[in-house]
């Protein structure tokens, strides 16, 4: 298990933005199995993988995020029709935006996950988690504004 700076055990921090629809119902699902993933994954509901402004994510870098991903419904089975057709374009772009400034590609990724793929839900985080896990802290993008003291 990887060691951070200050000796412990690193867990990485992971930020998944999720559909209302299809992902977010998916992670409900993997729940209610008692399908195990990373309790460090922080599930975000979003109304469509289109709401996901980039913006989010860098925000999600700068509190300090190890690994940020999207899930939304696969292509065709968007409730707004084709909302995760442009999530997934903007994603292409702030990638590589995004490796130009140093944060790694695995950092992010985008799923396609249904309400019935519950197992696939906790699949894809036990397999970004142990992504994240390799790849280490990611301080890149952090705001120290955002990084709480303890006073
Ligand atoms: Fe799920 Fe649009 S409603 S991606």
């Amino acid at each position: 298990m990887p060691i951070n700076e200050e000796g412990a055990a690193f867990k990485p921090l992971i930020v998944a933005f999720c559909c209302n629809w299809c992902s977010y119902a998916g992670a409900d699902l993997a729940g209610s199995s008692r399908l195990n993933y990373p309790v460090n994954v922080k599930v975000i509901r979003v109304p469509c993988s289109c709401r996901v402004n980039p913006l989010f994510i860098l925000r999600a870098f700068q509190r300090g995020a190890d690994g940020v991903i999207m899930c939304g419904c696969h292509p065709g089975d968007c409730h707004y029709t084709s909302g995760n057709y442009f999530a997934r374009r903007r994603m292409a772009l702030l990638f590589s935006m995004l490796d130009y400034l140093g944060i790694e590609r695995g950092r992010t990724r985008v799923e396609w996950v249904s309400a019935a793929e519950g197992a696939k839900f906790a699949n894809t985080m036990n397999q970004f988690a142990e992504t994240i896990s390799a790849l280490g802290e990611c301080r890149r993008l952090e705001d120290i504004r955002c990084v709480e003291s303890e006073i």
